[in-house]
């Protein structure tokens, strides 16, 4: 599914090679505002906070940056990063963006583990954001699996897909682990993955980190299945192909209203999509701060005018994965 290049870019519309160096920084600076009001119960605030701190750093990017997508279709959310609004300083390439300041709202707001701030940027035009759509049927994979991730997969029992898991990893069913959102949508795949012997890992939120686990080596999750966010799901495929893993989704509208502003915006929710549908370049960043500690990424410590945090920057073109420990000095 992977594959070199996909979209020629012109010599000057090139991202450099440091872009992750500089978008971590927006990741970095929602993860401290977040981290802030860790265990208050105010998802709210927390989210302006972190959407606010990382505009902020986004603004100094040397881009002519574009957001090509928010969470406005999935949430009433008053937050000052929206779909549409320019970002960067306007000198240096076009791109477009996508960003979550706080997968995990819920998680943080109760002070448990899990909540990741993550952005991703590529070139102008590369990224597939299908507005109004709030929800996608994601399937996940890494490496291993993903020469051998077909489309039938979405539409086949759970059992299916899993047996051609173990095949490609040369392991026994019982040996995997599916990530799946805890949700009641999901309770029949629940029990088609239980039934064909394997194993589920259930989480409360947060299927971008999902996804990263699914795509990642050594974090005990084959695959990730299931309906989660439309946004969620697009920087979840700026991951996985940076990673070499695969991903197939289909819009999935989960109300009426949904399903008829998904029609009136003329996009198909029956089409399957691999990675290169949604992001048809292969100059990707993508970068994910640790909020509250995870098995990827340690939380945000705080300590007087000291913040330390945890960032993961992946960089498509070279398949570099880097982790990145910073220290801050906080001023204001
Ligand atoms: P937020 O933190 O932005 O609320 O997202 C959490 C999350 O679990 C996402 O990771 C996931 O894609 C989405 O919610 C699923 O939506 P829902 O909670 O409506 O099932």
């Amino acid at each position: 599914q992977y594959s070199e290049t996909v979209m020629e870019i012109p010599q000057s519309q090139r991202l450099g090679p440091n872009t992750g160096l500089d978008l971590v920084r927006a990741t970095e600076a929602a993860a401290i505002a977040a981290a802030r009001l860790m265990g208050r119960g105010e998802i709210e605030e927390a989210d302006q906070a972190a959407a606010t701190a990382m505009a902020a750093a986004l603004a100094n990017l040397e881009i002519d940056g574009r957001l090509a997508m928010g969470e406005e279709a999935r949430e009433n959310i008053q937050t000052p990063i929206t779909r549409g609004m320019r970002v960067g300083t306007g000198n240096g390439p076009s791109a477009d963006l996508v960003v979550d300041p706080i997968d995990g709202r819920r998680q943080l707001a109760q002070g448990r583990a899990g909540a990741v701030s993550f952005a991703a940027i590529t070139n102008r035009g590369a990224l597939w954001a299908p507005y109004p759509a709030a929800y996608m049927e994601k399937i996940v994979v890494g490496p291993e699996v993903a020469p051998y991730l077909v489309p039938e997969c979405l539409d086949a029992p759970a059992g299916w897909t899993l047996a051609l898991v173990a095949r490609a990893t040369r392991r026994n069913v019982r040996d995997l682990v599916v990530f799946v959102l805890d949700r009641p949508r999901h309770a029949h795949l629940i029990e088609e993955i239980r039934a064909a012997g394997a194993r589920v890992m259930l989480a409360d939120d947060g299927d971008i980190y999902g996804a990263l686990l699914a795509a990642m080596p050594g974090t005990n999750v084959d695959i990730l299945m299931g309906i989660g966010g439309a946004p969620e799901g697009v920087l979840a495929a700026c991951a996985i192909k940076s990673l070499g893993g695969a991903m197939l989704a289909r819009l999935a509208p989960q109300s009426e209203t949904e399903r008829a502003e998904i029609m009136r915006a003329g996009l198909d929710t029956k089409r399957i999509l691999t990675c290169d549908d949604i992001v048809s370049s292969n100059q990707i960043f993508f970068v994910a701060t640790g909020i509250t500690d995870n098995i990827l990424l340690r939380g945000v410590r705080l300590a007087g005018d000291r913040a330390e945090t945890n960032s993961l920057i992946l960089r498509c073109e070279t398949r570099t994965r880097r982790l990145i420990f910073a220290e801050h000095l906080l001023t204001g």
